[in-house]
């Protein structure tokens, strides 16, 4: 597959400065101010972020760092004490979840949220809602696409296709590997046709070929167009696929850069020393997977 839309990334991102809060030649979100706070804890306090338009955009730091939290905040599913955000040029701070999934932002969660006692092509049909589905039953399902379900149903089978899941479309999802319910995650987030997709830990607890499979899917994703940002913890994946790299700690964005400078930069390696890893973070990756992914 011809990598253009990575190449246009990559010589736009060529041209930043590598350090927290770094404007972007065509970002796709920008976010201002974000913090949130539980009780005496400051779990998320982002002065400054922009994601630059069709790029791969890691988020690394320790476990605590505020990574998931933030996600919570920008896509709707929890709420900011303080801050503003963008996404596409209009504000959408605060927006709930369904909200922004129609307007083309979704994200996926560190611990799956499919159904299990949907089939897979029902969870892909719920998918087609923007719905996270904890609230609906599948009752509604008629309703939701009355004069649409045969365009739907088309489109989840050959999103199952493309991600080896269509022999399973008639079984629960509760049956799935923990990896394969990350395959169904990632396909159900993209029956909406994203711009922006945000994913949380897509690789964790994923078997080595399975995450093969998901880094070359999350390279497709980019390369129909959609901008890519996910949290992962392995930094040999992170190097892998990712364009540009935001490091939080302690709720703050404290770097940015490409993977390589990211990695010998001092104050990420000493944000990951003080949450006890003891190895350096040009060795291999490990002090970043070590620790597992709360
Ligand atoms: N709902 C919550 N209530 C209280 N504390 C929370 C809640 N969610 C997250 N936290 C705390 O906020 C901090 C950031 O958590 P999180 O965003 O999950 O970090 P990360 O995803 O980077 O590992 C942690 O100290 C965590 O314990
Ligand atoms: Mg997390």
């Amino acid at each position: 597959m011809p990598a253009e839309v990575a190449a246009a990334a990559q010589s736009a991102l060529a041209g930043v400065t590598p350090e927290a809060g770094a404007p972007k030649p065509d970002a796709i979100l920008v976010a201002d101010s974000v913090s949130r706070h539980f009780g005496g804890l400051t779990a998320v306090d982002v002065s400054h972020l922009e994601v630059q338009r069709s790029s791969i955009t890691a988020l690394i730091g320790p476990n605590g760092a505020g990574k998931s939290t933030l996600f919570n905040l920008l896509t709707g599913f929890d709420n900011a004490d303080t801050g503003n955000w963008t996404y596409e040029g209009g504000s959408v701070t605060n927006m709930p979840s369904y909200r922004l999934a129609r307007k083309g932002m979704v994200r996926t969660f560190q611990l799956t949220k499919s159904l299990s006692r949907l089939t897979v092509l029902d969870n892909m049909r719920l998918g087609a809602t923007g719905q996270k589905g904890e609230r609906m039953g599948a009752a509604i399902f008629p309703f939701i696409w009355r004069g649409q379900e045969k365009a739907i149903t088309e489109q989840a089978m050959a999103l199952l296709e493309r991600f080896n899941l269509a022999a399973k479309s008639a079984d629960f999802a509760g049956s799935l590997s923990g990896g394969q319910r990350k395959l169904l995650e990632m396909a159900r987030a993209l029956m909406l046709k994203p711009n922006l997709i945000m994913l949380d830990e897509p690789m964790a607890g994923v078997n080595p070929a399975l995450k093969q499979s998901l880094l070359d899917h999350i390279r497709d994703i980019r390369e129909e167009g959609t901008t890519v940002m996910f949290v992962e913890h392995d930094m040999d994946m992170v190097r892998d696929v990712s364009d540009w790299v935001v490091v939080m700690a302690q709720g703050k964005i404290i770097a940015e850069g490409s993977p390589t400078s990211v990695m010998g930069n001092q104050a990420v390696i000493d944000a990951y020393l003080g949450a006890h890893h003891d190895r350096n973070l040009t060795e291999s990756g490990e002090a970043l997977t070590q620790g597992g992914s709360s």
